[in-house]
């Protein structure tokens, strides 16, 4: 008894638990969308290069589009025993259009070229989905900056108060990190450009075949040059999850941001309601959950891109059958990183900055201690280290005062190298932030150029 397409060597049945453990159609039938479009594809030039008649070809296509419409209705029946999401296609086409038809689609192909031309046309689109949900992210990000530009917040370094900045220089700084992440994906995009169909088993294949026709339907820019690689390539999936995984650690920042920021110890921000959890025991709890589970996320999105280092490590050449273990993770991985993007960016877009907060927190831990030492570098020609420690003694006289920097009435009399005019410019947040000079601060004039480097960046470069 055989029960499968390649039993014809066998002479019994596959055990029952070998089928469930070889099995991926549980996971793999996502892929329904790409593996008929790729036969799709397969069948016009196998037709084109007379391997199969006009008539076969209508025939597939037409058997194709309809099993693309049983799945989509619900109405397919999936059977484990078919093995695969490429196998239960194939043999529902053949109970379709018949064996004689039917068993012609995978002549010149092999599911090992199948397997991973799918895969790839899944990466392909997840890429350009990933992209523009950065895109609306960094847009969301855009229109805080745009209005803050003179919210005055305390900057951090060793989470210790270190200067003042805009809470639109802030943001701006993750609007540039996900600029970076998709100029990550368009590069990973062209280098995952290159159809492996045709490919087959690992040597190609005694037919006269037409790649570039194929490649072309479906999308890709050129093939694959070789055609072992062309199987045992998986970099692509890696690239992705790199993507990711860097992706996940940029949120995962904003968001341990966005968590400390809307603690009871900040206050400078609130996440709205319809984002915020409840306790089920403390009545007064809002917790940032959204955040927290991003955050969270970020440890799966890592795990992801190591088991498959993993799996592909010292693997020889060309298909093994550890391969089939790189779906589940880059499914996971591209599930997690959209609806985070989405869920985030919708939450961004309500929240709540608390200015006046930020700028009470601004009156402590000294923020403009550097102001004064630039002064008196600047004005009264003072090496900056001499400063430094002179601007240090200043604040050792302000703490014992118990006042902050910004609260000193009497620089001047603690300091005489300070007058009382410059003291009083010196000493306030705003003209801290404009006199930066140097590029990329956070001046509002710098600010102002950062807004337009994105906006720019969004405008020549939607993904269509
Ligand atoms: N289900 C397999 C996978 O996902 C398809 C490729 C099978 N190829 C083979 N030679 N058994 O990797």
């Amino acid at each position: 008894m055989k029960n499968s397409m390649w039993s014809g060597r066998f002479e019994s049945q596959s055990s029952e638990l070998l089928q469930v453990f070889n099995a991926s159609l549980t996971f793999d039938k996502l892929l329904y969308k790409q593996d008929i479009q790729g036969s799709i594809a397969h069948a016009n030039m196998l037709c084109h290069c007379a391997i199969i008649s006009e008539a076969e070809k209508d025939a597939m296509i037409k058997g194709l589009k309809q099993i693309e419409a049983e799945i989509e209705a619900r109405n397919f029946s999936f059977d484990i025993k078919d093995e695969d999401i490429h196998m239960a296609i194939e043999k529902r086409l053949s109970a379709l259009i018949g064996a004689e038809i039917g068993g012609k689609l995978h002549t010149a192909r092999s599911r090992n070229d199948q397997v991973v031309t799918d895969f790839k046309l899944f990466a392909k689109e997840q890429n350009q989905l990933l992209q523009n949900l950065l895109k609306e992210l960094i847009e969301t990000l855009l229109t805080h900056a745009k209005t803050h530009k003179t919210t005055i917040m305390p900057s951090f370094t060793h989470l210790q108060h270190a200067q003042p900045i805009s809470f639109s220089f802030w943001i701006l700084s993750y609007a540039f990190m996900f600029m970076r992440d998709i100029k990550r994906l368009k590069a990973s995009f062209e280098l995952a450009d290159f159809s492996p169909l045709g490919s087959c088993a690992c040597a190609g294949t005694s037919y006269k075949t037409d790649r570039t026709m194929s490649a072309n339907l479906l999308g890709f820019k050129d093939i694959m040059p070789n055609a072992m690689d062309g199987v045992s390539d998986r970099d692509f999936a890696l690239d992705l999850l790199y993507n990711i995984a860097v992706i996940f650690m940029h949120t995962s920042r904003l968001c341990e941001e966005l968590i400390l920021f809307s603690s009871a110890e900040f206050d400078f921000i609130q996440i709205s309601d319809a984002y915020s959890t409840g306790s089920s025991i403390m009545p007064q709890k809002k917790n940032p959950d959204v955040c927290e589970l991003i955050r969270g996320k970020t440890g799966r999105a890592y795990g992801n891109l190591i088991a498959l280092l993993t799996t592909m490590k010292a693997l020889p050449l060309a298909y093994n059958k550890d391969m089939q273990e790189d779906k589940e993770g880059l499914f996971d991985s591209v599930k997690n990183a959209t609806q985070s993007l989405i869920i985030l960016n919708a939450m961004l877009k309500e929240i709540s900055i608390k200015k006046e907060n930020m700028l009470k927190a601004c009156q402590k831990g000294h923020l403009l201690a550097t102001d004064l030492a630039d002064f008196l570098v600047r004005e009264k020609n003072i090496p900056f280290r001499k400063a430094h420690f002179i601007v240090g003694e200043v604040v050792a006289k302000a703490d014992k005062m118990g006042l902050d920097l910004s609260e000193l009435s009497n620089l001047h009399e603690l300091e005489p190298l300070f007058d009382e005019v410059n003291a009083k410019r010196l000493l306030n947040f705003e003209n801290s932030l404009n006199a930066k000079q140097s590029e990329g601060s956070s001046a509002v004039k710098s600010v102002e150029k950062q807004i337009k480097i994105l906006e720019n960046f969004l405008k020549g470069d939607k993904v269509a």
